[in-house]
């Protein structure tokens, strides 16, 4: 399309990806005339839908509670959701579902939209005069008037669209395998991650190489493949009052260099991963003192602090060069394996020094986060990459474009987590989500959940522990060996597999899951009760996704039931005591 009177080209592009049911959509706008151009809005679709009551879901949260579904009805007045907080947020997340009135898991029409984009973003629906449903999704406009000069282009980020006939299952299935499929690169895009311990709930910055290695020891004893040193190994880095773009190894803290430390954790026959926060700045480091105008802030105003430190302007080439060669100099010292990405404060106070129109920073800063993550990546192709944000406050495809895995949420409590990863599963696989063990009484909640419930919730994802294994009884170390040989087999399923929820564990009084592999043969499935009586019933949960002419055995038991009846009957559960019993269930076909 063209405008005369401005001289704007405007291009909408369609991807279509038959097998998937999806239809990704993007625009392009190049000022093919004489003057600059301002664009104050720019959304990557807008879709107009008939004659329909719909109802809109989207997942909204906070910090150690993300991404709990809520879904309303489309009316006249206009809803919108959406961030302007610079990331895509704890708040709300870029996944969207529209669906028909009483749409379900297996019935209904249903359309997803998420976007590829890791910053500010709206969408928003409404019913015109005439009762049809607009939807629009894109790029938040606030803090967002992009110059575009004569001869220039602005591409919008993907949308991306899916369609279900039959429910919200199908729909976040075909999410699960575009994501897996088509967002996810590199390495650990197919290949089994290996299990972690990190130390952030064991030691927070309270750790020296003693310690780390002592974790180590434990850790591969039972069997554990990956030590991750999270926050506090560079610069000067106690608390969180300090240190961060300092991005250098504290050799006194650390007793020597991180290649030192790496080959130690090697030799013990364990992969060895670092924590960053690259795109964060501590007014006391090196890096704030040499820089002081790295760090965004308005002219002549006092910057607002959060978790005591500032973010840096990457909308700046010449700082995202900076932290490149800080954080891959870290990387070449030593064989590091896996590196975790945290980004731990809203932006605010966006200012460019180094830009005379402000109206492109927001944008610009997140193409500078991408485009670090895109050399570094290129640089360290066999790297395992997780990203972070507070927990889950950056979980969107646009990451996962470079982190074929998140940390799903700081909330480790397993009862909170079934309900995280079960808001989280409606756009993406579990392939994405980290989930670790951690001790108990749980830091976040204060909760008590036994080993055998925390290690079904935390298989639900890329699997890992985060507690002192010191602290371990001998019991707790022979159940984490078993979830450790569980997992080894039943990874595959769970992380390849397609994915079924099994219960809305904010009403159900369990949560309930279960993953098929592809040819139906294997199953995985997981449940916990979250409310016990006295005298409890035996109850039964309806399995989905296996063949019904085919009969299952379970492993542990050796007890054969037919596919028919496991689906349309349930498959049964009988109810010990205690708190929140868990059941993890692996069901192989019978020949
Ligand atoms: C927030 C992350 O979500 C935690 O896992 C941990 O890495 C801390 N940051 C470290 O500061």
């Amino acid at each position: 399309m063209k405008e005369k009177a401005s001289g704007a080209i405007l291009h909408l592009y369609y991807g279509v990806w038959e097998e998937e049911n999806v239809i990704t959509r993007t625009a392009s706008l190049t000022n093919a005339g004489k003057e600059p151009i301002y664009i104050e809005k720019f959304l990557s679709c807008s879709m107009d839908m008939m004659d329909r009551d719909l109802d809109l879901i989207s997942f909204t949260g906070r910090h150690a509670m993300e991404r709990t579904a809520e879904r309303i009805p489309v009316q006249h007045a206009k809803v919108e959701i959406g961030s302007t907080r610079g990331t895509s947020s704890h708040h709300y997340n870029p996944a969207v579902i529209l669906c028909e009135e009483g749409a379900d898991e297996t019935h209904g029409s249903c359309i997803g939209a998420c976007l590829v984009y890791s910053g500010n973003f709206v969408a928003a629906a409404q019913k015109d005069q005439k009762n049809q449903t607009r939807f629009q999704m894109g790029i938040h406009p606030t803090n967002f008037c992009f110059h575009l000069e004569k001869g220039e282009a602005f591409d919008t980020p993907q949308a991306i669209l899916s369609y279900s006939g039959t429910g919200l299952t199908k729909l976040s299935q075909q999410y699960h395998e575009i994501i897996r499929e088509h967002i996810c690169r590199g390495a650990y895009k197919h290949a089994k991650r290996p299990i972690l311990i990190n130390n952030w709930e064991a030691t927070y910055f309270d750790f020296n190489e003693e310690k780390i290695l002592k974790i180590a020891e434990q850790a591969q004893k039972l069997g554990i493949e990956m030590l991750v040193l999270d926050d506090g190994w560079f610069g000067k880095r106690e608390d969180d009052n300090s240190g961060l773009g300092d991005w250098f190894v504290n050799e006194k803290k650390m007793n020597g260099s991180m290649a030192q430390l790496a080959e130690k954790i090697h030799r013990m026959g364990m992969k060895f991963g670092l924590w960053f926060e690259p795109e964060m700045i501590s007014e006391d480091s090196d890096l704030y003192r040499a820089h002081p105008d790295w760090a965004f802030a308005i002219p002549g105003r006092v910057p607002n602090h959060s978790r005591n430190q500032l973010v840096l302007d990457f909308a700046n080439p010449e700082v995202v060069d900076h932290i490149y060669e800080q954080i891959a100099a870290v990387l070449r010292q030593g064989d590091i394996n896996y590196v975790k990405w945290d980004m731990n404060r809203s932006l605010c106070d966006i200012y460019s020094d180094s830009m005379v129109w402000q109206g492109n920073v927001m944008y610009d800063y997140m193409l500078g986060v991408y485009d670090l993550l895109e050399r570094l990546t290129q640089a360290f192709p066999d790297m395992l990459w997780e990203g972070c944000s507070g927990g889950g406050g950056r979980f969107d495809m646009g990451m996962l474009y470079y982190t074929p895995q998140i940390w799903c949420s700081d909330n480790t409590d397993a009862v909170d987590r079934i309900r995280i990863q079960y808001g989280t599963s409606f756009a993406y696989p579990l392939s994405t989500m980290g989930a670790h063990v951690s001790a108990v009484p749980n830091h976040q909640t204060g909760r008590v959940t036994d080993m055998n419930t925390r290690g079904v919730v935390a298989m639900t994802g890329a699997f890992g522990y985060e507690l002192d294994l010191g602290k371990l009884s001998e019991e707790d170390k022979t159940a984490v060996r078993e979830q450790i040989k569980t997992y080894h087999e039943a990874a595959s399923v769970i992380l390849k597999g397609d994915y079924y929820r099994l219960s809305n564990p904010f009403e159900a009084e369990y949560g309930a899951w279960m993953s098929v592999d592809e040819e139906k043969k294997h199953a995985v499935v997981g449940a916990v009760l979250l409310n016990t009586h006295g005298n409890h019933p035996v109850f039964y949960i309806r399995l989905r996704g296996l063949a019904p002419e085919r009969s299952y055995r379970d492993k542990k038991t050796g007890t054969v039931y037919s596919g028919a009846a496991l689906m349309e009957l349930g498959m049964p559960f009988t109810v010990v005591s205690g708190n929140y019993p868990s059941y993890q269930i692996l069901l192989d076909a019978v020949e």
